[in-house]
């Protein structure tokens, strides 16, 4: 059997270059991917000034025809942990320094340039022709575009596949940016709205799509979910699938991570409680083994249900908890995290920073991890709340209720209010400190959230797509 060919394009990885979910994502399924046989798959990302320190060599440059000129496109190489990683570099990417901006027209014009570029280098870079280019999110989504518009001109059988790791975000609009590279959007089946945005004209592109988890391949046929693309989504049902995202299980495991007071296993499990003693030492808290430590670790927005965590927990105040948050986002939520530390100082820190390690803490001192996220395609910190024995309580939604079994691993509630929050505290609570919690927190441990499924499922996908256009 051949080897497949997989290029695989994304704004961000781990550990090169991360800001969200999606870098986690980008970083370890490529790699999960080489572990498998028959496949091959190397990452292509922009390079971003934090990229520009890699030893990468310069490979192969071209053109891309823009308005009455051109922009040079130079593709740099670099082998990393034994993964090929191409980068993307020319002017509309030196434009704009972070990964992504404020300035949603730095945006734009970085993305779409890496979008047709990533396109070009693959047919056009004969010592490694890829045979599927494997997009994610709006950032790479027009390359689905010009390769459909490349094989209806007969020339090209390069097939693509979209992962959707968050629907809403469907990037600034780029009609007159198009139209600058001589890409005309041809009759889609899109809203007329959706034909001046990367990631819905993606949606119609692409050969397959993917969401990442089961859930939320079904929500998003919903305009609860759906953003006003449920209609279009629904046409395209068929070729719309559900991948759950996997951990990185070895960067995650609390039995060897350096960053815990106690490090700990399944065999070991009396041990964790060190790290609650030793994590409220550290912020100042009281240590008191009766009662529950509450932990949330999150962009800070409204997606993620951080004001519905507030609301629940101030009506909560005559049951015994502390509280610990940590991340940053919205300003207003900050302040509302900042408000609620003030009204129980020896009950709630805020801890308005990104910080791995102290996330990692968190993780391990937490007796419940909340995640009352409005929407949530996949989500990562409840798998590794799991994995370190704080048990999630979560709203039952896309990859939440994929992930945790209510009553067995974690706990679900339905509603996006704060009474159905505080409902499932209560639960929690009820349970907390009787043999019940151990044998739930030994069952959260022990699930299997390793990459490899998901990679093999991916492969699959790969396999069934290039055998049908085939024959
Ligand atoms: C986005 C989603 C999150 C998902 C991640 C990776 O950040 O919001 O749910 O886990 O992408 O797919």
């Amino acid at each position: 059997m051949a080897t497949l060919r997989v290029l695989f394009a994304a704004a961000e990885a781990a550990p090169w270059v991360k800001v969200g979910g999606l870098g986690d994502v980008a970083g370890a399924l490529p790699k999960a991917l080489n572990a498998l046989e028959h496949v091959e798959v190397r990452l292509i990302l922009p390079r971003h000034a934090a990229l520009e320190k890699l030893d990468a060599l310069p490979l192969f440059s071209f053109y891309l025809p823009y308005q009455e000129d051109a922009y040079e496109v130079q593709i740099f190489e670099t082998r990393q942990a034994g993964l090929t990683l191409y980068l993307v570099d020319g002017v509309p990417v030196r434009a704009s320094g972070p990964v992504y901006s404020s300035d949603a027209r730095l945006d734009a014009g970085k993305y779409v340039f890496f979008s047709l570029a990533v396109l070009e280098f693959a047919l056009r870079w004969e010592e490694w022709t890829p045979d599927v280019l494997h997009l994610n999110d709006w950032h790479t989504a027009l390359a689905a575009l010009a390769a459909r518009l490349r094989r209806e001109r007969g020339e090209a059988r390069l097939r693509t596949v979209l992962t959707i790791h968050n629907l809403p975000f469907i990037g600034p609009a780029i009609g007159e940016l198009l139209a600058a590279y001589h890409v005309s959007v041809p009759a889609t089946r899109l809203p007329s709205w959706a034909e001046q945005h990367p990631l819905p004209l993606g949606l119609w592109a692409a050969d397959v799509l993917v969401a990442v988890s089961p859930s939320y391949a079904r929500e998003i046929l919903t305009p609860e979910y759906g953003g006003g693309l449920e209609d279009f989504l629904r046409s395209r049902m068929g070729d719309l699938h559900g991948i759950l995202n996997g951990l990185d299980t070895e960067a995650f495991n609390p039995a060897t991570d350096a960053a815990l007071a106690a490090p700990f296993s399944l065999e070991t499990l009396s041990h964790r409680l060190e790290n609650k003693r030793a994590l409220l030492a550290e912020l100042g808290l009281k240590f008191d083994p009766e009662v529950p430590l509450l932990g949330m670790v999150s962009r800070m927005d409204y997606q993620k249900g951080v004001d519905l965590a507030v609301e629940a927990l101030r009506w909560s105040r005559e049951l015994p908890w502390q509280a610990v948050f940590l991340g940053v986002g919205d300003g207003r939520l900050e302040a509302e995290l900042r408000k609620m530390e003030q009204e129980f100082p020896d009950r709630v820190r805020a801890l308005l920073r990104f910080d791995g390690a102290l996330a990692r803490r968190v993780y391990a001192a937490s007796d419940l991890f909340l995640m009352p996220s409005r929407y949530e395609p996949c989500g990562l910190a409840q798998m590794i709340a799991m994995r370190y024995g704080a048990l999630p309580l979560a709203r039952a939604t896309g990859g939440l209720k994929d992930t945790i079994e209510d009553g067995r691993s974690g706990f679900l509630f339905q509603e996006a209010e704060p009474l159905a929050l505080k409902q499932a505290l209560e639960r929690a609570f009820a349970l907390y400190g009787r043999p019940e919690w151990e044998t739930m927190q030994r069952y959260a441990m022990s699930r299997d959230f390793s990459w490899s499924r998901s990679a093999q499922e991916y492969l699959n996908l790969y396999t069934r797509l290039v055998r049908q256009h085939v024959s």
